[in-house]
């Protein structure tokens, strides 16, 4: 059905029962942060296409927003000791960050002073840095050590030799990098993420696995692809018996953050005949590869709240940790916060996901995708070790992932419109598309933010 432009609601939304409706009839009142809503209104100008496919856009990103924004580049965990070193790649620009000292992480531009080879290109533990070329080394701060051949290079300070240095912020177990030293603070960013994350402890977790995968479609599809819930009722229609698509909760809570909410053990609106409770649970845990009908929902309790303390007491079994506290949104919920420009974690304690989104290289049509899984450091200790990467190959599925029970399938559908997407773009014949004033108000969002930095308004 289509209306006229001339005059239109922009604050329509789904008719029927909505996410806080939801909440109010569950067994534990949610917190603040679930109860928080922010929905202005962006407006409803087309996005153009060029936003997606233009190489020359491309290559302003990477000046005018790459080098300018606070991304994420791993985890604490990961370079846990002094001399642990990751590398962070984003379009063709590297960093080195390491653990300098017992309590410090230093970020420094991944190129040899020399003749500028990259200094290093895997991960691992040094006591210095030395280039594989010719031998300059620097210690782990950054500051220059030696070299061979001090009689050639005497025209060079040691000030001459450090290496240029990235801002470095942590939050919630995240190390965040920034290549430039100039504007807003990694706190400011985040705005009201560590508010609303106090409950859940992110530092206190782990990687229990972590895949990536080349997609052939520019970052920004791909990114966009996971900030809605409404492509449910055509790419996933398996999962509309227990997730609540078309009544999910948008938010834009600030310039960088953003939230998307979905109901879990809650069937879709869309479905024609709603299923009936039984239903919604086997289906929700049939998705966690557990057989239908093996519990029973008592007769008066939805699944939602069945489900919900099922959940709690699996975490409980499983890690020694209490999860009495938990409201049934936090442990069933799609509960989706992003951060301009990259990253997606997710609220709620049973689906600690982190989505991360980077361009393939310098390549405008083609992205990294990585899915990490955050999990509880089991209450008895010892801290688990994180998982390695996992990179997929292009023949291979998201569900080829051993650890991705249900989720891989789910993203191997995202999957399946992705490079379609991306085609479909390049072939575009009006040369514009079209977000909703509501369901795509964080897409909306994220091009509001890529505009401003183009712009140099940040
Ligand atoms: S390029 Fe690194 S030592 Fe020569
Ligand atoms: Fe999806």
């Amino acid at each position: 059905m289509s209306k006229p432009a001339a005059s239109f609601d922009t604050g329509a939304r789904f008719a029927g029962q909505s996410y806080q409706d939801i909440l109010d009839q569950d067994s534990r009142e949610a917190p603040a942060n679930l109860r928080a809503q922010s929905e202005p209104y962006l407006g409803s100008d087309p996005i153009p296409v060029a936003n997606y496919t233009s190489q020359e856009q491309f290559d302003r990103e990477v000046e005018k927003m790459w080098m300018r924004t606070w991304q994420m580049a791993c985890r604490e965990e990961e370079i846990a000791n002094v001399g642990d070193y990751i590398t962070y790649e984003i379009a063709d620009r590297s960093l080195v960050v390491v653990r300098s000292e017992e309590d410090q992480i230093q970020a420094f531009f991944n190129t040899c002073l020399h003749r500028g080879r990259k200094l290093v290109t895997q991960p691992g533990r040094k006591n210095q840095f030395r280039c594989p070329f010719h031998g300059f080394t620097w210690n782990l701060d950054g500051s220059f050590k030696e070299h061979p051949f001090p009689w050639d290079f005497q025209h060079l300070t040691d000030q001459d030799l450090q290496l240029p240095e990235a801002r470095v912020g942590t939050w919630g177990g995240f190390v965040f990098v920034n290549f430039s030293q100039t504007g807003p603070d990694l706190m400011e960013v985040l705005g009201p993420l560590p508010e609303h994350f106090a409950n859940l402890q992110l530092e206190n977790k782990y990687i229990a696995f972590h895949v990536a995968k080349v997609v052939k479609a520019n970052w920004k599809a791909v990114s966009e692809a996971f900030m809605e819930s409404h492509h449910t009722i055509d790419t996933h229609p398996q999962i509309m018996p227990y997730l609540a698509d078309v009544n999910s909760q948008y938010d834009v809570f600030s310039d960088y953050i953003t939230r998307q909410i979905s109901a879990g053990a809650v069937a879709s609106p869309h479905l024609a005949e709603q299923p009936s409770e039984q239903t919604i649970a086997d289906e929700f845990l049939g998705q966690m590869d557990m057989p239908a009908g093996q519990v029973q929902v008592p007769e008066g309790m939805t699944a939602r709240v069945f489900v919900a303390q099922m959940m709690r007491d699996m975490l409980a079994s499983g890690d020694g940790n209490d999860y009495d506290k938990f409201s049934d949104a936090e442990m069933l919920d799609a509960i989706l916060y992003n951060c301009f420009p990259n990253l997606s974690v997710w609220g709620g304690i049973a689906n600690n996901l982190v989505y991360r989104w980077r361009p393939n290289g310098a390549d405008v049509h083609s992205a990294i995708m990585e899915v990490y899984s955050l999990a509880f450091v089991p209450k008895n200790g010892p801290r688990p070790k994180p998982a390695a990467i996992h990179w997929l190959s292009e023949d291979e599925n998201w569900a080829d992932a051993p650890q991705m029970v249900g989720l891989g399938s789910v993203l191997d559908q995202d999957m399946g419109n992705l490079p379609y997407v991306q085609e479909g773009l390049r072939a575009s014949g009006n040369q514009m598309v079209q977000f909703g004033n509501y369901q795509e108000m964080r897409l909306r969002q994220h091009h509001i933010m890529m505009d401003r930095y183009l712009n140099e308004e940040i």
